[in-house]
């Protein structure tokens, strides 16, 4: 029998391999929060060496103690937390060695901001100190401390009123949020201190990330985990505007990945910035459905329909991305649907939740 020949790694597969083989240190900003509590439990089931720092504005403790719950004791030992805020240099700097051993850290995976975009219309100044001075403070201390590659988070929110569909990194439209101006801000420091300091770097502009550990809570939560909670807790699920307002809906798994291949990318991959997303998109009565069916199959029941109001300003109507520079120039291989990703986040949000 003619045998077959194996299958070509990928290159996160590589990536993987060669970070088990020879553990960097990384430093995670947002560690608490939900994108980089998941950045920290793959990083230490690579038996990576974490910096995590969070001023736990936004973020929680117990995002933190369930990663601990979830790797080993050896991989823990090598997290350090450093309580601190961005908009202070000095916390910055201080977060570029791993306290223990005062090795210096390789990777800045920057992921403290105030998200939501209505957070920033009601307090701009607050988002523009943490987005923008809190950014060009990691900026600074990172090309100080000469770390090999400096990955941000950046947003789909920089597309602002750009009409066409699906989002090509090169065209972008006008902001429509105080909180897109400072995504944007971002990318033009990250631009400038590739020119005034020959600082590498790259943003990835995120569409909406859904998974576990999404906080549901709160005035500005997220659509997935604020309607799960909703339907978890038999609560009116709000649809603002008529349902068609559609997203690339991007799950954790896909994001995390994005963030390890462009943290170890090559040099002719950096100084750009790349769509994170699934690449197609869903609209919000069809989230609905697919929430109401995940939850079912957890054993939760949700006989309620959706609550109308009107549309929310400063959103966008639709949102969809065009993923092939991060596939060609990153080698992302996009791993999850929007429903394998709600079927593997639902049990921990009934868990989390009941
Ligand atoms: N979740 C999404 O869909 C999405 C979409 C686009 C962009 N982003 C960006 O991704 C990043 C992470 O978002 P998330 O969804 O995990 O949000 P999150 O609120 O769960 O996490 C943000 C973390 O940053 C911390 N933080 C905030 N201000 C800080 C400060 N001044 N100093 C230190 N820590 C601070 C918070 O305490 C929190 O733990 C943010 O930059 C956000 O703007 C997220």
């Amino acid at each position: 029998m003619p045998t077959r020949p194996p299958t070509k790694a990928t290159r996160y597969e590589q990536v993987q391999a060669e970070l088990k083989a020879t553990p960097k240190v990384w430093l995670v900003t947002g560690v608490a929060g939900f994108i980089g509590s998941n950045l920290l439990e793959t990083l230490l089931e690579l038996d990576q060496y974490v910096v995590g720092l969070d001023n736990f504005s936004t973020g929680h403790k117990r995002n933190l103690d369930e990663v601990q719950t979830l790797v080993s004791q050896t991989q823990w030992s090598r997290f350090q937390f450093i309580k601190g805020d961005i908009c202070n240099l000095e916390d910055c700097h201080c977060a570029m060695v791993f306290p223990k051993t005062l090795q210096k850290v390789n990777y800045v995976l920057h992921q403290a901001a105030l998200g939501s975009v209505p957070r920033s219309i009601e307090d701009p100044i607050t988002s523009n100190a943490t987005n923008i001075t809190g950014f060009l403070n990691m900026l600074v201390a990172a090309r100080d401390a000469r770390v090999t590659s400096f990955t941000y988070a950046a947003s789909s929110s920089t597309y602002g009123d750009h009409p066409t569909l699906p989002k090509v990194e090169e065209n972008i439209g006008k902001p429509l949020s105080p909180y897109a101006v400072t995504k944007y801000v971002n990318e033009l420091y990250a631009q400038v201190f590739a020119k005034s300091y020959g600082f590498s770097t790259i943003g990835l502009r995120y569409f909406n990330v859904f998974g576990k550990r999404q906080d549901p809570n709160g005035a500005y939560a997220a659509v997935i985990p604020k309607w799960t909670a909703a339907m978890i807790h038999n609560e009116d699920v709000f649809i603002n505007g008529d349902g068609e307002t559609s997203r690339d809906f991007c799950f954790i798994e896909n994001t995390v990945q994005l963030n390890i291949l462009a943290a170890t990318a090559p040099a002719e991959a950096k100084n750009e910035v790349y769509n994170v997303a699934r690449g197609d998109r869903t609209n919000l009565n069809t989230l609905f459905d697919a929430l109401q069916t995940a939850l079912l199959g957890c054993g939760v029941t949700y006989t309620k329909a959706p609550v109308y109001r009107d549309f929310r300003a400063g959103d966008v109507l639709h949102s969809q991305a065009d993923i092939s520079k991060a596939q060609t120039k990153l080698g992302y291989t996009p791993m999850h649907h929007i429903y394998e990703g709600i079927d593997q986040a639902m049990p921990w949000y009934v868990r989390a939740l009941s």
